[in-house]
């Protein structure tokens, strides 16, 4: 099979790219980026010595490239990654992410139409359907809640899973979507909550909690959503969306606690910060149905995967010390500049 990964270089996809490349001995993967902020290179560095990989810097929105690129390489499955992700963002600067998540989902889609690609999935999030209540713990995500997006991103994300449905149904596009919770693991960018913590609470830097630190997030290994994106990819039904997370709800002060405790750092870090607009409350994701039709568990509880995690961070400090510092942004001008 050859595989085609957008957003590689960023922290689920390099992720995928590592899971796809160690279990199918006989693919070929294609990492497809465009190195925004997000996209760093040297998460790739051991891929690039695997001659069953390749990488290709280009946008998703550019259609010349990607529509020469799917009739060049014929790819068996297309999955897409590539976005802006950061919902703080999306609210200083909500353009790009109109314009990656949603335009570039539709020229990838355009693309794949035209060569005939078998499979697209597309990997969309839980934040599509708005947030639920705390104290309804009766009350989860499934596939049927309505959309009802709180942010330019979510709602960018929302836009490109119905412009998905819209090509299934319209031009019969063999694709499928899931919707995950939150992830954390290694190689995950230090604006996010948990590597961000991480990465302060070792410099001995302020802990920057919204509002109370009582939002509730679904946190899930990445691994499992990596092995959950393969099934759905692969063996999930054309035309079906399904919801990816592992019954692990918490919230975000309890996870910045645990991360001091496991650092042995003190409370006093913990700052309380002026609450992101329009704060989403909870998530909380039902995963019933890949569980009933694909089989697909969560393998890494919580207690275990965040030990990796902030392992991996303390053993893997130069990788975030040049993101912090702006140094790997020159990466990919020395690994290719020349040739
Ligand atoms: P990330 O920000 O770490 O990585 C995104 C990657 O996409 C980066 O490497 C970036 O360079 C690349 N990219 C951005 N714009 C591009 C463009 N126009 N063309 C080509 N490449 C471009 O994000 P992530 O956390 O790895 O998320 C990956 C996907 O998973 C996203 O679609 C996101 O919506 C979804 N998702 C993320 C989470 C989470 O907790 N991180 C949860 C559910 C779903
Ligand atoms: P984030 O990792 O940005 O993911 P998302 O907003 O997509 O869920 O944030 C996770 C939670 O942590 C969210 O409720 C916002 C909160 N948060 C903080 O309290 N402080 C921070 O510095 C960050 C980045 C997030």
């Amino acid at each position: 099979m050859k595989i085609l990964v957008t957003g590689a270089a960023g922290f689920i996809g390099a992720n995928f790219v590592y899971y796809e490349l160690a279990k199918y001995p006989d693919d070929e993967i294609v990492g497809f980026d465009a190195l925004t902020y997000a996209g760093n290179l040297e998460t790739l560095d051991a891929a690039l010595k695997c001659p069953r990989f390749r990488f290709v810097k280009a946008d998703i929105t550019d259609r010349a490239a990607v529509e020469a690129l799917f009739e060049k390489e014929k790819f068996d499955i297309a999955v897409n990654f590539a976005a802006e992700s950061h919902v703080d963002r999306s609210i200083e600067d909500p353009g790009v992410f109109l314009r990656t998540n949603i335009l570039g989902a539709q020229t990838l889609m355009d693309a794949a139409r035209k060569a005939g690609t078998p499979r697209y999935h597309q990997v969309s999030t839980d934040e599509v359907y708005g947030d639920l209540p705390i104290g309804r713990p009766d009350l989860l995500f499934t596939e049927a809640t309505p959309i009802h997006t709180s942010s330019p991103y979510s709602a960018s994300k929302a836009s490109a899973d119905l412009l998905v449905q819209a090509y299934i149904r319209t031009f019969g596009l063999p694709a499928t979507i899931s919707r995950c919770s939150n992830n954390y693991g290694p190689y995950q960018f230090p604006e996010k909550l948990i590597p961000l913590m991480i990465a302060n609470c070792l410099a001995d830097k302020p802990l920057p909690v919204y509002g109370e630190g009582l939002n509730v997030r679904d946190w899930l290994y990445v691994d499992d959503h990596c092995k959950a994106i393969d099934l759905v990819a692969r063996t999930g039904k054309v035309g079906e969306v399904y919801n990816i997370g592992g019954h692990n709800e918490m919230k975000n002060i309890d996870i910045v606690k645990l991360i001091l405790d496991y650092l042995g750092k003190p409370e006093s870090l913990i700052t309380y910060v002026t609450d992101r607009k329009g704060h989403d409350m909870r998530y909380a994701i039902d995963p019933a149905k890949i569980t009933a039709e694909l089989g697909w568990a969560p393998e890494t509880m919580f207690a275990d995967g965040i030990k990796l995690t902030i392992d991996w961070y303390l053993a893997n400090k130069t990788w975030w010390e040049r993101i912090v510092s702006g140094e790997y942004q020159r990466y990919y001008e020395k690994m290719y500049g020349g040739r």
